[in-house]
């Protein structure tokens, strides 16, 4: 178990916070399109400035390289972290320099302030141990609650947790307790369904959950290969040629570990990807030469969606279809509206499966939505994450 701000006394400290608030902006604006990262760590803010703490927070933004990119900065993140605390928030163009020093200890209790996008600075993504250093001599302790970048080993994720003591926030405790709620004890029968594009991108979680999950459901973009696997002509859809044995074995391997593996039996088909395009829907036998599988069909939408209903526990990641583009959002819909209907713990990946859920108005009905794209899909692989790590074990 992790130590977690509950378990230390803030009165009068300074927090340094690593929170996620790698947020989407609508194309070429500032404007920012889901603000959720944000709202999911205004728990443990409040709690540490309500604790009379004064609060340091650092986050990454975009992909910047080490060097100060001005689109990159985080003027529209404060802005709305300041709408949603109702409170000022202080904004430093520095992180490990003296401006930042001295604006964190000027700071009250219940002050909040903003370090700049921390991956303008090399030692960053280096996780340079002077970098650290310099990080942690802003405050008496870290909380870090940027569960989304919990998979990287930076100064201000991994590197800064070894100088002082090192705590998860409300955020990141809620994350660790649904993601690993489902591999260590889950409510069973626990079915695991995966979707998305590609197959490589599921390889290890599929590896994970044979033999863990009590049934395995397989839909979106990466069904092509398994059923490729199986024998059956998938048109123009995109194929992964080189897992195509892979698939064999992991229904092999699946049917040996006694983990049944649930293929579609019908699949929305066309021949692109355009709202409103002609589609048809066939049997996995009939997938015509010029078409592409877009989507799982009705028949499999619903097989699916009454057995997810029925069980103790949903894992899931990745859509059922090219959700983005409708109508091939209709096997995603039909899936997630029965798992988010039943007496069932529902825990979704994050990246575009919780995109999906979002988009559906479906997210405050399921257990627990992740704020992690690749950290969740990590954490269900069964690796352990260098931010979750580092912290002060209890
Ligand atoms: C994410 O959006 O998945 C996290 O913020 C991590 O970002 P990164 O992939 O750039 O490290």
């Amino acid at each position: 178990m992790k130590r977690t701000i509950r378990d230390f006394d803030w009165h009068g400290k300074r927090a340094l916070v690593r929170v996620d608030f790698n947020v989407p902006f609508e194309r070429g604006t500032t404007r920012i399109s889901d603000d959720v990262r944000i709202r999911e760590a205004v728990p443990t803010i409040e709690h540490l400035r309500g604790q009379g703490a004064a609060v340091v927070l650092c986050t990454h933004l975009g992909r910047p390289d080490g060097k100060r990119v001005p689109a990159m900065e985080l003027g529209p993140v404060v802005e709305r972290l300041s709408e949603l605390l109702g409170a000022p928030v202080g904004y430093v163009h520095d992180a490990p320099g003296d401006e930042a020093k001295t604006a964190a200890a000027a700071l009250a209790p219940g002050e909040v302030l903003m370090l700049d996008n921390i991956r303008f600075w090399p030692g960053e993504e280096a996780n340079d141990p002077d970098f650290a250093a310099s990080l942690a001599a802003l405050a008496d302790a870290y909380v870090n609650d940027a569960f989304g970048t919990a998979h990287r080993a930076h100064a201000s994720t991994e590197g800064v947790a070894h100088h002082l003591p090192a705590m998860a926030g409300l955020l990141m405790e809620k994350e660790i307790t649904f993601l690993g709620g489902v591999l260590e004890d889950p409510a069973r029968p626990l079915a695991a369904l995966l979707g998305g594009a590609k197959v490589s991108d599921k390889l290890k979680v599929l590896g994970r959950l044979i033999g863990h999950a009590d049934e395995l459901f397989v839909g979106g973009g990466m069904a092509a290969t398994f059923l490729k696997a199986q024998g059956h002509e998938i048109g123009a859809s995109l194929l992964e040629e080189d897992l195509i044995d892979f698939c064999a074995e992991t229904m092999e391997r699946a049917a040996a570990a006694s983990t049944p593996v649930t293929l579609p039996e019908d699949v929305v088909v066309a021949e692109r990807i355009k709202p409103g395009v002609p589609t048809s829907v066939v049997g996995v036998g009939e997938v015509p030469a010029d078409a592409m599988i877009l989507d799982i069909g009705p028949r499999t939408a619903a097989d699916y969606a009454q057995r997810l209903a029925a069980v103790g526990s949903v894992v899931w990641n990745g859509p059922m279809g090219v959700f983005e583009v409708p109508p091939f959002d209709e096997g995603t819909r039909t899936v997630a509206d029965a798992i988010a209907s039943g007496n069932v713990v529902s825990v979704i990946g994050g990246g575009s499966t919780a995109e999906a859920v979002a988009h559906l108005g479906l997210a405050d009905r399921m257990s627990h939505v992740s704020t992690g794209g690749g950290a969740s899909l990590e954490f269900l692989e069964g690796k352990e994450l260098p931010g979750v790590a580092a912290l002060d074990d209890v």
